[in-house]
């Protein structure tokens, strides 16, 4: 199906509205409160299914027509949900086979959301009548500017573990397989007497006495991300049907393991995602020793966005204004924090601003979530001070909307990868896929070099240097592609435990990690988790290495640094290889962050990747077409010189940067 355009000439900026939860005597004033704060995009109807059928078949739309009459009069364009992420209690009562259960067997209840079994016909049957009646009356309405299908697919049920799962289970393994002696090859059946001799003997990975079969695991967790994406479809097509003109979109959570978004975004028109970085760990995740000043983890999750969807914009669909309330201890976003962030997402590619949720809830789980509209209302508060101020700056930001980011270096992520690296039975269950990409993009980000994320088969010859951070799992011809892109003049960057399966999680024989031995020119012998050494390079530096070690012997190579301790050392930790007309490094440890910095300043040096403007540490710098972006994530001013016009205040550009401050300056 084709992609259907998404045209901005501005900014959307708002968030989920739920009046549903107010009475409607409280619907003027949030329209007013609405345009004093520049609201523009509101997403509506999200968790609305109850109200909207109360009972099976039974629709009240009148609310319905009466917010968004409303919302168009006052000039606000809608991003209309399906409604179909939590269905009512009714759905459960009629029919309880369509509740989710967990690998124990344990029936998951509603009272909370999302209580559905991705496979139920009973749910699928009536989130497709309702999508249909919701097409039908709104798809016309010309204030609805995009469909919002369903809501964060998969965040709390991502698999069903019910018989009629485990029916639908062995539809798709038939599909993929064709003969039963085909799936015992590919799941290794030999092992431990598994060989299957009928299609019904297969179940899901419910609770085993031991370790399921990794191969079926891993085929789980394709058919689960399959089948969240199937739903997605279903919608898709109604609405297509309906509505050929109106794009949709299903919002991301960023990395999600569950959802393999490498495909779910083909189906998208628009990329969009939710994003709750912790304001009390501004850290790179929580994984990465090294301070990475606030913005690390939300630039990261920016950039898989951007590049999901080939750099067109992206809707940041829902951000918190200040705390959320599901963390243990919920810390508010101090003051300028929720600007800075916005802001970065803007300069990293986003082209909507929104928010959950516009007014804070009275009632229900989430009280004591911040709104745009907070509890103790808009006068006097800080919190609406910061999004009104938001909604006015942003805008002066449209001109950024066609500027594209061009980045020299693409990392490489594959989710089959992370889903097989991450199942039980490996030398060590410490060796965590995000942990590593985070290692990985740390010095980038904190260096100011720009990086798209790529796919292992992705044409790579746009880029200076590719990274690749164990990619454990790796298909042949994806291994080929990797090894191409060095042997014609391109620079990788691989860490350890890359390519030692295939994609049915056979080990590839031939020497690890056998289809890149020859492009890294080295064969490790044995891998040795769990130890701690220390690492010298050839420029005497030496820094500390956990985690891993790879037992390295060159075929090639040359040695950048070698282990100093255990009974491997003087053997390889780090090396380069000068492979056809291109280099390959390789790291057969955990470096710490600096180690890792240094590193990469090393391997950037030497492809010619520098970043044009140099900065205090803590200082993102981004070029998007002739527009540059600077966002101090410091706590106190800096001074950074550039001539051009600050497009927020349209005159010369300040070079005292504030405190968590930000510049985007049209270049001179
Ligand atoms: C998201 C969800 C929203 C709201 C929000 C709270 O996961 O889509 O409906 O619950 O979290 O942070």
């Amino acid at each position: 199906m084709q992609k259907l355009p998404f045209p901005q000439t501005h900014i959307f900026y708002g968030g989920d509205y739920n009046p549903e939860q107010w009475p409607e005597s409280v619907w003027p004033d949030d329209m007013a409160l609405m345009k004093q704060a520049g609201v523009n995009l509101v997403t509506l109807g999200v968790f609305s299914w109850a109200q909207l059928e109360p009972r099976p078949g039974v629709y009240t739309f009148e609310w319905m027509d009466k917010i968004l009459s409303m919302l168009s009069e006052n000039g606000i364009e809608i991003c209309l949900a399906t409604a179909t992420a939590s269905p009512p209690p009714w759905l459960a009562k009629h029919h309880p086979e369509s509740l989710p259960v967990d690998a124990d067997g344990i029936t998951y209840w509603p009272g909370g959301r999302q209580a559905y079994c991705p496979h139920s016909v009973a749910y699928k049957e009536s989130a497709a009548a309702l999508v249909r009646q919701m097409a039908e009356r709104y798809g016309r309405h010309p204030a609805v500017k995009i469909w919002h299908i369903n809501n964060e697919y998969g965040c709390h049920t991502d698999e069903c573990f019910c018989d009629v799962s485990a029916a639908a289970f062995r539809e798709w393994l038939k599909k993929r397989y064709q003969t039963i002696e085909v799936l015992n090859h590919a799941w290794g059946t030999a092992f431990w007497s598994q060989r299957y001799g009928d299609w019904d003997e297969i179940h899901p990975p419910r609770r085993a006495p031991t370790f399921p079969n990794p191969t079926q695991n891993l085929d789980w967790r394709r058919f689960s991300s399959d089948s969240l994406l199937d739903l997605m479809n279903m919608e898709k097509a109604i609405l297509r049907e309906l509505t050929p003109n109106i794009p949709v979109t299903t919002n991301f959570l960023g990395f999600w393991k569950a959802t393999d978004y490498w495909k779910f975004s083909q189906h998208e028109d628009v990329i969009s995602m939710d994003a709750y970085p912790d304001p009390a760990n501004v850290r790179l995740g929580a994984h990465v020793e090294a301070p990475l000043f606030s913005g690390g983890e939300l630039a990261l999750q920016s950039d898989l966005m951007r590049s999901l969807g080939n750099g067109a914009p992206w809707m940041l669909m829902e951000q918190a204004p200040t705390a959320v309330n599901w963390r243990n201890v919920n810390v508010p976003k101090g003051p300028g924090l929720m600007r800075l962030w916005s802001l970065q997402c803007v300069a990293r590619g986003a082209g909507s601003i929104m928010f959950f949720q516009w007014r804070q809830s009275k009632a229900g789980a989430e009280k004591f979530h911040s709104g745009m509209v907070p509890h103790v209302g808009v006068e006097n508060s800080r919190v609406w001070r910061e999004i009104s101020g938001l909604g006015a700056e942003l805008k002066r930001l449209s001109p950024l909307l066609d500027a594209k980011i061009k980045a020299e270096v693409a990392i490489v992520f594959d989710w089959e990868s992370w889903w097989a690296l991450e199942i039980d039975s490996k030398p060590s269950m410490d060796v965590r896929q995000m942990e590593q990409v985070a290692r990985h993009y740390a010095p980038l980000y904190l260096g100011n070099i720009a990086a798209d994320f790529v796919r292992p088969g992705a044409d790579l010859r746009g880029y200076k240097l590719v990274i690749v951070p164990n990619l454990y799992q790796v298909r042949g011809a994806d291994a080929e592609n990797l090894s191409r892109y060095v042997e014609q003049g391109g620079t990788l960057l691989m860490s350890f435990f890359s390519g030692i399966t295939d994609e049915n999680e056979h080990i590839w024989i031939g020497g690890y990690p056998a289809p890149f031995r020859k492009m890294l020119g080295l064969v490790v012998e044995e891998f040795v988790p769990g130890q701690e050494n220390t690492v010298r390079f050839d420029t005497g530096e030496e820094f500390a290495a956990d985690l891993w070690a790879d037992v390295i012997h060159l075929e090639g190579a040359q040695a950048l640094a070698t282990f100093t301790g255990n009974f491997f050392a003087g053997a390889p930790a780090v090396t380069r290889h000068r492979y056809g007309e291109g280099n390959a490094f390789y790291i057969g440890t955990r470096l710490t962050a600096e180690a890792m910095s240094t590193l990469m300043k090393r391997v950037t040096d030497e492809v010619g990747i520098q970043p044009d403007l140099t900065v205090p540490a803590g200082v993102e710098v981004i070029y998007k077409g002739k527009y540059l972006c600077i966002l101090n994530h410091l706590p106190e001013a800096v001074t950074v010189t550039v001539a051009g016009t600050d497009l927020l205040t349209g005159g010369p550009v300040n070079p005292v940067i504030e405190p968590l401050g930000a510049r985007f300056v049209e270049l001179a």
